[in-house]
């Protein structure tokens, strides 16, 4: 991998992208007095209480509590992952990602190479299905298999010619191509060194990342050849246990999608969105790894998974289910589909339309039961020593579960089914437990305050996320530097980045707290309506930080002169509480 970027660079980045033209571009927005508002992307609503921010640059949602920088907006609204949703942003002004490592430039250099060239690839095929000679044999083909023209043009279906030396001949004029053509596989060698096309008459399924660039190819032949599929090997950009074939199209597809059904086949895909279901997705004639499920759930809530009812595919959802569980946590949701038996998803689609098939889809058994209906059928529950081995095959399966509610009711259905009370059974299961998903909550940032009032340190780090100019324009008393009372290490980090870079913005600030808990303290804050006159603000933060310095030196003295009754100060200690009298 690759280094960090910068923080310099997120910050210019944000400095220079305007939040409301992101968004607009994706989430209509209308002005409304000082900000921009629209119905919440990201739950369903009738009347808007999506807020946009043009001078905080910041979002925030006032229904689901949404919120965040035009990174995060991209982030969730285009489920991207960090790095690309800065990508995105970078690429439309036309700046480079630079990397902390300075050494990372060539594998990028490398990969954007790679995926030039997949992508003449792709076009490449999909001009042979409109213009070889012998598309005709392609298009009836798929036409026989009941794809319209315009799912073939959603998934870029394209055709790989008969003969031999096609592909190398088009794209493999020059050395560093055909290095290329042969690191994607594409290509292959002879036994004389010279390289000749993969994919020879075959239908062509382009298969593409999240963010749609072509990162590899699935052919299948027309007839009963063998073998049925082809697809691209593992290269620098393609990894199969990662990738999912149709998670692009679905999001293209379905603006809110709220669930993904995850099938074996390209054709499975391509049919079930013939028929209207377009949020299936398949893996990559791999079984579905841990990646994989990160991947879905970062894209939808809940998952369902679709087999053969077939025996392999009951060892399938077995192994789906196992790879499953230490990713699960409260509000995911796994549930379990099985064909009849010798269908598939593109044949039962076809059979029985798309009604009876999502209705399916609704239907799916939830992984608690079929877990349980799976090892429950392995043991005689009828007896005591059944019973026993069914809480033994059980318990290295819940072990990997997280912690949560998900993993008390499985608990406490065991202790149902075994006829043991579910405390003894979380004993049993206890001592070997992951840790949390989350890091323990530290300390939160919400001092409390001596006089009661709302508190002080909160309200300087409010005034300062909101305008974060301020931290220029005010006087840092002395005193504070050595204050570590609850939420001032924070005020100082602020107080700090603030003085420094002036211009940054709410959302750009709070940038510089991604995946530290404080920032989801930090963003509550920013979502807050200031009541502070903005003239008013300047003294308003040095006012609080004079209180603040004053009642850190009250406390220090209150306990010099308590420590004092008890013992004699150190040299140290009275210099210290001179001081503090003669201030005071
Ligand atoms: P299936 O054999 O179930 O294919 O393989 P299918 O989707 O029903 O194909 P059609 O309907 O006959 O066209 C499922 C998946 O397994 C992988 C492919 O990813 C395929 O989509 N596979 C299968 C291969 O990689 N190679 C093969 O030879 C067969
Ligand atoms: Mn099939």
């Amino acid at each position: 991998m690759s280094g960090r970027i910068p923080q310099s660079f997120i910050d210019d980045l944000l400095a220079r992208v305007d939040i409301v033209e992101v968004i607009d571009g994706r989430v209509p927005l209308k002005k409304a007095g000082r900000d921009y508002t629209a119905c919440c992307p990201f739950h369903s609503e009738k009347t808007p209480s999506f807020s946009v921010s043009q001078t905080k640059q910041f979002y925030h949602c006032f229904g689901c509590g949404a919120h965040g920088s035009a990174i995060g907006f991209l982030m969730d609204f285009e489920h991207l992952e960090f790095v690309e949703a800065i990508e995105e942003l970078a690429r439309g002004l036309g700046l480079e990602v630079p990397r902390e490592d300075g050494g990372a430039a060539r594998p990028a250099d490398d990969s954007r190479r790679l995926f030039t060239l997949l992508e003449q690839a792709d076009h490449y095929f999909r001009r042979q299905l409109r213009e070889h000679p012998q598309a005709h044999k392609a298009v009836t083909y798929l036409k026989q298999r009941g794809l319209s023209g315009e799912i073939a043009a959603r998934f870029g279906i394209g055709y790989a010619p008969p003969g031999w030396e096609n592909l190398e001949a088009e794209l493999g004029r020059e050395h560093q191509t055909r290095q290329d053509l042969l690191l994607l596989g594409l290509t292959l060698t002879r036994d004389d060194g010279s390289p000749y096309d993969r994919f020879r008459d075959r239908v062509m399924f382009p298969i593409r990342d999240r963010r749609g660039r072509v990162i590899g190819f699935g052919g299948r032949v027309l007839g009963d050849d063998k073998p049925k599929y082809l697809n691209s090997p593992e290269s620098p950009v393609f990894h199969k246990g990662q990738e999912l074939y149709g998670l692009f199209e679905a999001r293209k597809a379905e603006r809110k999608l709220e669930r993904l059904l995850v099938v074996e086949g390209y054709m499975d895909v391509a049919a079930l969105a013939q028929f209207g279901i377009g949020y299936a997705v398949a893996t990559l004639g791999t079984s579905t790894t841990r990646e994989h499920l990160d991947r879905l759930f970062r894209t939808v809530p809940e998952v369902v998974f679709c087999f053969d009812g077939d025996r392999a595919g009951r060892e399938a959802a077995w192994r789906a289910l196992e790879n499953t569980l230490p990713v699960l946590q409260d509000g995911r949701q796994v549930r379990f589909l099985f064909l009849p038996e010798g269908e598939d998803p593109d044949s039962q689609v076809r059979k029985e339309g798309r009604e009876a098939f999502e209705r399916r889809v609704r239907e799916a058994t939830p992984l608690s039961e079929y877990l349980f209906e799976q090892l429950t059928g392995q043991v005689d529950m009828a007896s005591l020593d059944g019973r026993a081995r069914l809480v033994d095959l059980a318990r290295p399966l819940l072990r990997q579960l997280r912690e949560g509610a998900f993993r008390q009711l499985l608990i406490q259905r065991l202790g149902e089914l075994a006829g043991m009370p579910g405390s003894s059974l979380a004993a049993l299961l206890r001592g070997d437990t992951p840790p949390p998903a989350a890091a323990p909550e530290r300390p939160v940032p919400r001092p409390r305050a001596s006089s009661g009032g709302p508190s002080l340190v909160r309200h300087a780090i409010c005034l300062l996320l909101h305008h974060p100019a301020l931290g220029q324009a005010v006087q840092v008393p002395e005193g504070l530097a050595d204050d570590h009372s609850p939420g001032m290490d924070l005020l100082r980090e602020l107080l700090e980045i603030t003085r420094e870079r002036p211009h940054l913005t709410t959302g750009a600030l709070l940038e510089h707290w991604r995946d530290r808990e404080q920032g989801r303290h930090l963003h509550k804050l920013a979502a807050t309506r200031l009541q502070v006159p903005e003239a008013g603000m300047a003294q308003e933060l040095e006012g609080a930080l004079k209180r603040l310095t004053q009642q850190h030196r009250e406390r220090e003295l209150e306990r010099l002169l308590g420590e004092a009754h008890l013992r004699t100060l150190t040299a140290d200690e009275k210099v210290m509480l001179e001081q503090l009298l003669s201030k005071t």
